[in-house]
């Protein structure tokens, strides 16, 4: 069995880890948040290839390993999503030069999903530092639309489907003026652009509402053969989708040349930050990954069962992933990867992995492992793992190319986030810091 096969063989603390995790049944779904639970299990080793061959050079990793990896998680996780449309179409809706007092730019983009000129549409903004060099930009995914990021008026309030929150003054999956600058705790602007760095973001709802209808509206439907109705068991689900829209709003991104169109970081929160791995992972021209409190399907390894399950997302969330991921549901060993193996997919490019303290449904201790277990393949390329062994403390972030961060406190996006986001891309991104 490949998973048998491509085992680790980790070093002592893992071993006793295994050893000392009494077994639980396959069948449970009791929510498990003590390590002494954890059912006993193997992870996959990213460095062993499916015949069992040890993958000892960089071109075996580049030529033979990656792709196989890929392709799993493409046909047993995320779904495969279609090729980019064949011509790049995107207007620029709004321009100005004098933001935030003149110091930065706005530019405002309706970038065409799809050949069809009646296709969705993905609205992004896109907020700069004045330079006279194209500046390094990260690219984040937003929850309730670009109008909720923050107070600037030009802003247009979103017009694809919203969940209903009253708090946000979302009503018949509406937006309305009330959701103006409603997550702009999640989104320090102004600090951003004072470090020198763009920031574009765009609503992710334009490219698939965030709900399961069977995949009638959003993106899936364009690329449906004649007949189809419904994606095939490997093909895209809503995550997949996102960061296939990710990948469309870098296509912009690089043809806009005041945008250091090889230095895009690519970043999300929640279950944009497993987007945001996903995008990084599937499209090699995003230059750096960070995830914030990704949890199950993002950074968390699925085989420790913490917190949230495979079994419980795919019954929560049935059109995140693709419908292959299924037969995972209490049944994570049979997988052929695990997510430590997302993250050496995105090696040997700067990934940051970040994780808070109390959002245990998230497992942070997973997300961590995720990384450490990433590591040997990062190593192999010649840049160097995560610079540590053992979980970090909460506020001491390792900032090592392959990161990892903890904070106290709950799942969100704090501005202490983007502080260590931004000092994690000044040192391997802009090269601003050492
Ligand atoms: C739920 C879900 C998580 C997800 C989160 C979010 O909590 O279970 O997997 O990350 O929503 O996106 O906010």
């Amino acid at each position: 069995m490949r998973t048998v096969t491509r085992c680790f063989s980790f070093g002592l603390s893992f071993s006793l880890f295994l050893l000392i995790t009494p077994m639980l049944s396959a069948q449970q779904d009791e929510v498990i948040y003590d390590e002494a639970k954890i059912p006993k299990f193997t992870l996959p080793d990213p460095l062993t290839g499916p015949d069992g061959a040890k993958i000892e050079t960089a071109a075996d990793w580049e030529q033979k390993q990656r792709p196989w990896l890929l392709e799993k998680f493409e046909t047993q996780v995320y779904g495969k999503a279609p090729p980019a449309p064949e011509k790049i179409s995107y207007k620029v809706t709004e321009s100005s030069d004098e933001v935030m007092g003149g110091k930065a730019r706005r530019r405002q983009v309706a970038i065409q999903l799809t050949d069809d000129p009646e296709g969705p549409v993905l609205n992004l903004l896109l907020y700069l530092p004045k330079s006279k060099e194209p500046v390094a930009t990260f690219f984040a995914l937003n929850f309730y639309g670009n109008a909720s990021i923050g107070s600037d008026p030009a802003v247009p309030l979103p017009t694809s489907w919203l969940r209903n929150n009253r708090e946000k003054g979302v009503e018949d999956h509406k937006a309305s003026e009330k959701i103006r600058g409603t997550s702009s705790s999640r989104w320090p602007i102004e600090m951003i652009l004072d470090r020198g760095y763009g920031l574009a973001t765009a609503y992710y709802g334009d490219i698939d509402p965030d709900f399961d209808d069977g995949f009638q509206d959003g993106i899936h439907p364009y690329f449906y053969e004649k007949g189809q109705t419904t994606p095939n068991p490997d093909q895209w689900g809503s995550i997949a989708a996102w960061a296939w829209g990710m990948s469309r709003g870098l296509d912009y991104l690089q043809r806009n040349p005041e945008v250091d169109g090889e230095k895009v970081i690519v970043m999300g929160h929640s279950r944009l930050g497993k987007t945001a791995l996903w995008a990084g992972a599937s499209d090699p021209r995003f230059a750096a990954v960070i995830s914030n409190d990704s949890g199950c399907g993002g950074a968390a390894l699925s085989r420790r069962r913490f917190g949230e399950s495979v079994k419980r997302i795919n019954t929560s969330f049935p059109h995140w992933f693709c419908d292959n991921f299924v037969q995972y549901n209490n049944n994570e060993d049979a997988c052929p990867v695990d997510q430590h193996e997302l993250i050496a997919l995105i090696a040997p490019r700067p990934c940051l992995v970040c994780s808070a303290e109390d959002d245990r449904w998230a497992d942070p201790h997973g997300e961590f492992l995720s990384a450490h277990y990433a590591s040997p393949v990062y190593k192999l390329l010649g840049v160097g793992g995560l610079a540590t062994d053992t979980w970090p403390k909460p506020n001491e972030p390792v900032l090592s190319r392959l990161g990892y961060q903890i904070r106290p406190g709950k799942h969100d996006v704090m501005k202490s986030d983007w502080e260590n986001d931004l000092d994690f891309a000044d040192r391997h991104v802009t090269g601003k810091a050492k």
